[in-house]
Parts: structure tokens; sequence; C-alpha cells
């Protein structure tokens, strides 16, 4: 794109100014030109806060004050909601304080598909649908950009594990690429005017993300005509040359040796030899210029938008992603929400106090506060019931990570995790005993387990499925003591619960859900809120019950090789008819509802069903109306997620919602033509409040 402003920066810069400009010469900005009054562009982390302030040369915080945060819900968590408003409110959030922190670019949202439940960075990511995925990711980078800072979609592409993730190969056809793996990406840039990109470490098809000129320079800029800039993730560049050639515009990385990375002296010393032109560098430039121009860093930079941090409308936008995010499984008996006129309470597991938004690696935040589930209790309730608290099982103290961790990370490849040494699963028997002696004597009782960042963490994936610590035992024993316990379980992605699902009566399940997740949980415990969190992935039996398991193609530290094709996460299970424990898009209310079809018209090529929804329960509450489609004449009828929406209905109350198709939403890529193309056929349309829950009243032509 032509810009007069740019073109005459351009003409002005030498060589080396040029140079400085496309690499890290700190370990989150490049450089500036100070001459021609072009600052560097400030980066920041990450995708659910803005990271804390840390040297410019190594990783060890800065240490000040100043940079505590609001601690937004993590991916998974927000995406739970369904809520595309709330989405967007998130991105504004994020976009209000990346800007209040004087940053110009928050590495986030991260939007990868959550393959395989085992993924150490799902709880960054949004689900294993793409469509879904695309639906979210959106209004985040739009709520971001609001604030002229520029979101950076991550990872771009295919980072669904974390083994050997800067090096591991992934083979996968372009019609799954494209169909699922780049959906999403697909539709922010094209859709949100994304202003960055984040290229993956690993490779894909042979060629490392960060430097491939198929998913750079085909994909990216000649098919989605993207014209903004891309940034590597920290070292994901490794050849001077692969770089220049492709449409990668700044390498970052994670050491201090800034001058030599790929893209500084080395690159400068082929450009003088006549190896490298430096038209080259004139486009990459051009690119991050384009980009400091639409966010008013140079130019007209009187208009930039201000930003704010910490400010109390950020922590109740937290609050209410907070609790729309909280899906409730099960609820056999009406048990949840419990009465307030209770005389006591027994609190059990670790998750009931710990905090978690130092963990994870990158995503980690300095929060300004984070209420746990055990100090929103006491302090709403806790002067009139009585609340016990047994830890029930020991998991690893929380030791927060060596701030060099990142840097090191290129290196070792130690496990995070500690596992138990004998002596610790003594205590843990120890604790168990003494939380199970407890419950005997309680009518009511909250059990808070799951994970915490040493499982869902940035650098390694989940060995299992299982809860750890024992805790599968802990619950089975509970639930013999006390079938009424209320068991609520944090964790990224599914977890094993065979062992005791089919006695437990009231189940709770969030991802890790920022600084008022405590509050929020507690509000729906005892009924303040009631509950409308819908599942963006399936959980079930067994790890073997995923595609990605079933094929033994997960978490290889070579290759591995998406031979599942498209049948990633439900579209496996109905495919092979396989039960999950609990289906894609799936969770209660304290209400109930009635989801009918009223009737279907098309207008000027647009599709629109017209659906009543009734609230015939007691309470007011919020219903997710999903929207599958399949073509009529395949042989497995697997409904694919088109469009949603998530509406509130007061008790008694109907209402009348149109969801609306266009022709868009029947795309598949072409692997001969390179390009989407409708896949045109008849349609049979379900609708309902999840997967498995369905009914199919329209047959539609496309
Ligand atoms: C992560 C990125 C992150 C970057 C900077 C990398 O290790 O993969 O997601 O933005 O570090 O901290």
């Amino acid at each position: 794109m032509k810009n007069k402003l740019i073109d005459s920066i351009l003409k002005q810069l030498t060589l080396e100014e040029k140079i400085n400009m496309i690499h890290g010469t700190g370990l989150f900005h490049n450089g500036g030109v100070e001459r021609l009054n072009i600052p560097p562009l400030k980066m920041t982390d990450g995708s659910r806060g803005v990271r804390a302030e840390i040297h410019d040369d190594n990783w060890n915080p800065i240490g000040l004050s100043d940079d505590y945060v609001t601690y937004l819900p993590s991916g998974s968590a927000l995406a739970s909601t369904w809520n595309k408003k709330l989405a967007y409110s998130y991105g504004k959030v994020l976009g209000a304080e990346t800007r209040g922190r004087g940053k110009d670019v928050i590495l986030g949202p991260s939007i990868n598909i959550i393959r395989s439940p085992l993924c150490g960075r799902n709880f960054e990511y949004l689900s294993e649908d793409p469509t879904l995925t695309s639906n979210m990711a959106l209004p985040i980078v739009k709520g971001i950009q609001h604030f002229d800072v520029a979101s950076c979609l991550k990872h771009y592409a295919v980072n669904n594990q974390e083994t050997e993730r800067l090096s591991v190969n992934v083979k996968v056809d372009l019609k799954t690429l494209h169909n699922i793996y780049l959906k999403a990406f697909k539709n922010s840039v094209q859709k949100g005017k994304v202003l960055s990109l984040m290229g993956a470490y690993n490779k894909v098809n042979g060629r490392h993300a960060s430097q491939d000129p198929y998913l750079l320079n085909k994909v990216l800029r000649d098919q989605w005509k993207f014209n903004n800039m891309v940034i590597s993730d920290w070292s994901a560049v490794n050849n001077t040359l692969e770089a220049a050639n492709s449409g990668i515009d700044i390498e970052m990385s994670v050491t201090n040796n800034f001058d030599q990375y790929f893209m500084a002296l080395p690159l400068l010393e082929k450009i003088k030899a006549g190896e490298i032109s430096e038209s080259l560098i004139d486009q990459k430039v051009s690119n991050i210029l384009t980009v400091m121009n639409k966010i008013h860093l140079i130019g007209d930079t009187d208009k930039r938008k201000r930003g704010y941090y910490n400010t109390k409308k950020h922590q109740k936008i937290t609050y209410d992603v907070a609790k729309e995010a909280i899906v409730l499984l099960k609820n056999e008996n009406n048990i949840l929400p419990l009465s307030k006129n209770i005389k006591r309470i027994l609190v059990i597991g670790d998750n009931a106090e710990r905090l978690h938004a130092k963990g994870g690696g990158s995503a980690e935040i300095k929060s300004l506060y984070e209420i746990s589930p055990l100090l929103a209790l006491k302090s709403k309730y806790g002067s009139f019931i009585q609340i016990d608290f047994k830890r029930g099982y020991e998991a690893t103290p929380l030791t927060p990570l060596d701030g060099n961790w990142q840097e090191a990370s290129l290196e070792t490849k130690e496990e995070l995790r500690t596992t138990l040494s004998e002596e610790t699963k003594k205590r843990q028997k120890a604790l168990r005993k003494e939380a199970l002696e407890h419950a005997r004597n309680y009518d009511h009782i909250l059990f808070f387990g799951g994970l915490n960042h040493d499982y869902d963490v940035e650098g390694q994936d989940r060995p299992n499925l299982d809860l750890p610590y024992e805790q599968d035992i802990l619950i089975q024993e509970l639930l013999n003591i006390n079938p009424n316990t209320i068991i609520h379980i944090t964790s990224a992605s599914a977890f094993t619960m065979t062992s005791w699902i089919s006695k437990c009566r009231a189940l709770l399940w969030s991802g890790f859900n920022g600084m008022e997740g405590g509050n929020a949980l507690i509000d729906v415990i005892f009924g303040d809120v009631n509950p409308s969190g819908k599942l963006t992935q399936t959980f079930a039996y067994s790890l073997t019950d995923y595609s990605s398991h079933s094929i033994g193609e997960f978490g290889h530290p070579k290759e591995v090789w998406y031979k599942e094709g498209e049948d990633v996460g439900y579209r496996h299970f109905m495919k092979h008819q396989i039960r999950p424990v609990f289906p894609f898009g799936f969770g209660c209310s304290y209400t109930s509802f009635e989801i009918l079809p009223v009737n279907y018209e098309k207008i000027d090529n647009k599709h629109y069903f017209h659906i009543s929804i009734k609230n015939t329960g007691i309470l007011d509450g919020q219903e997710v109306i999903q929207l599958y489609a399949y073509q009529s004449l395949d042989s497995f009828k697997v409904p694919i997620l088109k469009t949603f929406d998530k509406i509130m209905v007061k008790k008694g109350e109907v209402k009348k919602v149109s969801l609306v198709l266009s022709n868009d939403d029947f795309l598949t890529y072409d692997e001969a033509l390179e390009k989407d193309v409708i896949a045109h056929g008849i349609y049979t349309i379900g609708v309902g409040n999840d997967i498995q829950n369905l009914i199919y009243p329209w047959e539609i032509s496309i």
C-alpha cells in the first residue's frame, strides 16, 4: 500500500537504520530511529493481561509496584462464555491496559486450535472448533485495536503441542490446514483488520512457520492480502536468507545478543555482499511503518487514543466474563444452588486457595489482586456460615518460575513439574485421611480441585488426562461419604473423571478464571448468578477417544502427522459415534429452556433461521442457541457449528431469535484452485443447545 509518509521515511532511512527496525534491540522492542522521530515498537505479552516489566536485556522482573494489572480469565475460560459481546469488552480491557502501560503491541490473543486436551497451552487457546474460535477471536482483536494498539494473533500456525515446540514438524494436508487451523487467523485478518501476527516456532510441512514462504507469503500476503506486520515468536527465526525472503518483518528472540540475531548484522552483511536485495528489507520496514501509522505512533500522533489500567470498569468486566465462563456440568436433585441459610460448610482442595496468575509461562500476570474461591467464600459468608478448610491433597508448592526460564527454555528440556517423592506421597495420604475424617461430620462439602499451572503450562504438555495428586481417590472417597459433595474442577481442558462421575451429583468446571474467578464461582454456587457457560471442547472418557490420540499422533518430538484430517474435536466423536462424558456445546443452567424452530426464509442470498426460545423454569437465565449444518447426502452426518447466539430470557418469557448464514459460511479450501470456494449442496440444519441435543427442522440449498 502506497503512503506518502511511509515513502518519505523509507527514502530517508539508512540501511543500518532499517536493519535496526526489523529485529529486537531489547527483549520486547525493535529499534527506533530517533533522528526521524520513529520510536521503537513496544511489545508486551500476553493473552490474559499485560505482562510485568522486565529488564531490557534480561528476563528478570524490574520489581516496581507500577506494573500490577487486571488479570482476565484465560482463553479457554473466555470462550466458554460463548458471548461475543463479552469477548469485545475483554479485548477492550486488554487494549486499554496495553496503552495504559505505554505499549504498542499486545502479543495475543492466542487462537490455536485445541487438537488434544494435553497441549500445555490450551488454557490460552479458545476451542477445538474453528468457527467458535473465529467468532470469539474477532471481537477480542477489534476490542484491543480500538485503543490504537496492535493485536498480535498467535501462533501462526499449527502450534498445537508444546513438546519440542521449537523444532517439531507438523505434517498436515492443505485442506485441513486451511479449513481447521487457519480459519480463525484468516477471519481476523480479513474481517478484523488485525495489525500483526506472530510466526510460530514449529515447522509446518517441513519449514519453520516463522520463515515459511507458503504460510507467510503465499497464504497471508497473496491470498489473504494482509499488508500489516508479522513478528517472529521469540527465537523462532533460524536462517537469515529464509527470513529475508519470507514475509516475516521483525525477528524477536530470548537472548540479549541483539546484533547477532539472524535479521541483524548477518543480514546486513549479506545485503552488502549483494546476496540479498535491499528491496526485501524495504518491504519489511514499510509493513512496520504501516502499522505504526495506523496506531498513530507516527503521523497524526495527536489522534492516538489513551488507555488506563486497573480501573473498576476493567475489574467489573473481568467478573462478568468469569461468571459466564463457569460451566455447570451436573446438578442432580438441584443440589445447586446452595442455600445461604446453611450453618457450616467444609472446603477441600488446593485450588480453593491457590492463586494462578503468576503461572503458565509468558501468559503470567502480576495481578493487582486475585480472589481465590476460599477468600470469596469467607469474605461473603464468613460471618454467618462456619467455613472450615482442609487441603485434602498436596500440590507442588507454588514457586513462581525463575525470571530467566524463557531464555533457558531454548536449551533445557527439564520438567517444570516435580514428581511426588515417597515422603510427599505419605503426606498426601495423611492429608486425604484428615479431610475424609472431617467430611463425615458435614452436610455440605465443596471440593475445589483440578489442575494448576504446573500442568497447564507453556513449554510442556500434560503427561495424561488424569487429575494429578491422586485427586481421583480423594474425590471417590468423598462421594462415598457424602454424595452431595459439590465438585469444582479448574483446568484448561478435559480430565479423567471415569472413576467418580456416575456417583457425582453436582459438578462445575471452569478454565483459569482471572482475578475475580473466586467471586464468580461462589456467586454461582449460592445462586446469585445463574450459570450459562458451555463447553468449547469435548470432554471424553479416555484419551484415545480423541482423534489425534486414537491414531497415536500427538506429542512426538520430531514429527506429528495430522492424519485425522478435519476430524478434530467433536467431528471425530460424531463421525464414529463415540459417546463423550460431556459433549461440545454442553452446559446446564438453574432454569430450563425450550428451543423451537419458527421458520426459515431466504432473502438476498442470506439464510434467516427464526427460532423461539422459552424459559420454562423458575429463574431468569441465559441460553446459547447453536446452529449446525451437514450435507444431507454425506454418509457421515456430522453437524458442523455454523453460528450461535447467547440470549437472556426471563422466567416464563418467550423470545424470538434470528440466526443468519450467508454462502460464506459454507466455504471450503480447494487445493487445485488454491482458494476457498463455496461447498454447494443441500444442507440439513440442526438447532439446539449442544452438539448432541439438536433438532433438524430445515433443509436448505447452498
Ligand atoms: C511464546 C510467545 C510469547 C513470547 C514472548 C514465547 O515463548 O511462545 O507466546 O509471546 O515468548 O514472551
